[in-house]
């Protein structure tokens, strides 16, 4: 269990996926080293293996526990970020290759689940965009435009069984999908292993490093993993690289789950027309039950430390849709990577001949992930990917020029802070479970007290790039705003691209 697991539960947490595995301790040579288990390491390992390749998948923390764990799993297709505005930032042919790649994806999903027996309650349902009251009421039409455009089926409607939407303009896309997403890496995982797939949790990377004709993995505990390629699947790419950090950018999002009778709320993936949006869905809970689960109220990482009143908010919008909501069950909190142009990078790192990159799931993690399957062990065996112009890592995109100048605002303003006072005078004045800055000199502290009273003092600089890190009291860990760094309050790496611990500092 990690620092964020005591305080933030998934409603899938309760699956333990590849429980048995056990960390790397000796050296190994392998064909294909992937490093990152969640949905995009574990599918990328599984298509290896079927070509014949062997691998093994390497994880800081356990398997499928980081934020696919977190995850609500809307196997929807259509680009969240609105049909609309993927047209206009890519033009027709990209944003067709981008929703024929989502598509395939689940696909692929629900073929994998079949073939190989997995009970994961994967199944087909609508996706629902309805109109909230203070949107623009063009949104819609543009959307339905779009979705025309690029020949995703599409049909107008009026009026959900949710109170106050009985009126209420929606557009519905068929065939969309979810499923129980640990469950699928726990049967995943399974078929790894059945096919000579090797998978060590707990097992941190330090350094990535192409030598001679292949790669070498250089781990934390000093072993090492030699290998003809590498694919860095870490939510934000851990290995030395030029070109991903300053096209995406990290953000939090909230999510809850409640009690709810079964069939209160019809089986469909809900969302509405906010920036940020709400997204619902229903999933099955204990004693014939549903659970009903509710997302929303995004924010930059490290930019707010209000977990409890989004958490509010989330409770008081839902509870109005649908009122005879039973308690509350799980609430937890993600962070996505969101892009310049709504779409992922995948393919071969530009910096590199062998080591290939997944990132910048773009809020759509399971359906990336699941493309990157696809696309990686394809180009690796030396094949051409029809996506290859889609996901291309290298590509600068340049209608987003404005948006890459307000998401750098963010290592401007965060180096600005370092010339701020502490939050607290001392560590005397922290309350257990409590981290905060402290300013000691020229230097910022990472404080915290335990719930024991055992203080902590870390450095308050990213062992990254050098941002300065904010207190994240919901998580209980340090968040970093600039690329999406998180620490656990001893200073242990929790989340990339930093793989080095926080240093002892002391005040
Ligand atoms: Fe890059 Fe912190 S994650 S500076």
């Amino acid at each position: 269990m990690n620092a964020m697991d005591e305080h933030s539960r998934s409603v899938w947490m309760d699956v333990k996926v590849a429980s048995h595995a056990r960390p790397l301790e000796k050296d190994l040579a392998i064909d294909v080293v992937v490093i990152g288990a969640g949905i995009a390491g574990l599918s990328i390992a599984y298509e290896l293996l079927q070509r014949g390749l062997s691998v093994a998948v390497l994880d800081r923390g356990t398997i499928a526990g980081g934020m696919t764990a977190r995850t609500t799993a809307h196997l929807a297709p259509i680009c969240d970020d609105t049909l609309a505005e993927l047209l206009s930032m890519r033009g027709a042919e990209l944003s067709r290759g981008f929703q024929d790649s989502q598509s395939a994806a689940v696909d692929r999903i629900e073929e994998i689940q079949f073939r190989e027996g997995i009970d994961c309650e994967f199944r087909r349902l609508d996706g629902i965009l309805f109109l909230d009251p203070t949107s623009d009421k063009n949104i819609l039409d543009d959307e339905f435009k779009a979705a025309a455009k690029l020949a995703v089926t599409v049909k107008r409607g009026k009026g959900l069984p949710l109170v106050g939407l009985e009126d209420t303009p929606y557009l519905r896309y068929p065939n969309q999908a979810t499923f129980h997403p640990l469950k699928y890496l726990q049967g995943l995982c399974g078929a790894i292993e059945a096919k000579g797939g090797f998978l060590h949790p707990n097992t941190a990377v330090d350094e990535i490093q192409e030598q001679g004709a292949g790669v070498r993995a250089r781990l934390a505990n000093g072993h090492q993993v030699a290998a003809s390629t590498a694919v860095v699947a870490t939510n934000s790419p851990i290995h030395r690289t030029t070109g991903f950090h300053t096209k995406q950018a990290p953000y939090r999002t909230y999510a809850m789950a409640f009690d709810v009778k079964n069939g209160e709320v019809e089986d469909k993936l809900y969302w509405d027309t906010l920036d940020p949006y709400h997204y619902v869905r229903v999933t099955a809970g204990p004693k014939g039950r549903d659970r009903l689960i509710v997302g929303g109220e995004d924010h930059k990482s490290g930019e707010a430390d209000n977990a409890a009143a989004r958490f509010v908010a989330l409770d008081a919008w839902i509870r109005m849709l649908v009122p005879t909501l039973g308690a509350e069950t799980h609430r937890w909190s993600g962070q996505v990577m969101d892009t310049l142009d709504y779409s992922g990078f995948i393919g071969l790192d530009p910096d590199y001949k062998r080591i290939y990159v997944v990132t910048g799931d773009s809020g759509q993690g399971i359906t990336h992930g699941v493309v990157a399957s696809l696309m990686i062990p394809a180009m690796i065996a030396g094949d051409e990917s029809p996506y290859a112009s889609v996901y291309d890592p290298a590509r600068k995109p340049l209608k987003a020029a404005g948006r890459f100048m307000s998401e750098n605002i963010t290592a401007l303003s965060n180096a600005a802070s370092y010339l701020a006072p502490g939050e607290v005078a001392s560590v005397e004045d922290l309350y257990p479970g409590q981290g905060a800055i402290i300013r000691s000199g020229l230097t910022k502290i990472a404080a915290y007290r335990d719930e024991n009273g055992r203080i902590y003092q870390r450095s308050a600089v990213c062992t990254h790039l050098g941002c300065h890190l904010q207190w994240n009291s919901f998580e209980r860990c340090w968040d970093c705003p600039c690329h999406g760094s998180h620490f656990a309050p001893d200073g242990n790496v929790l989340n990339g691209p930093a793989v080095t611990a926080l240093p002892e500092t002391e005040n």
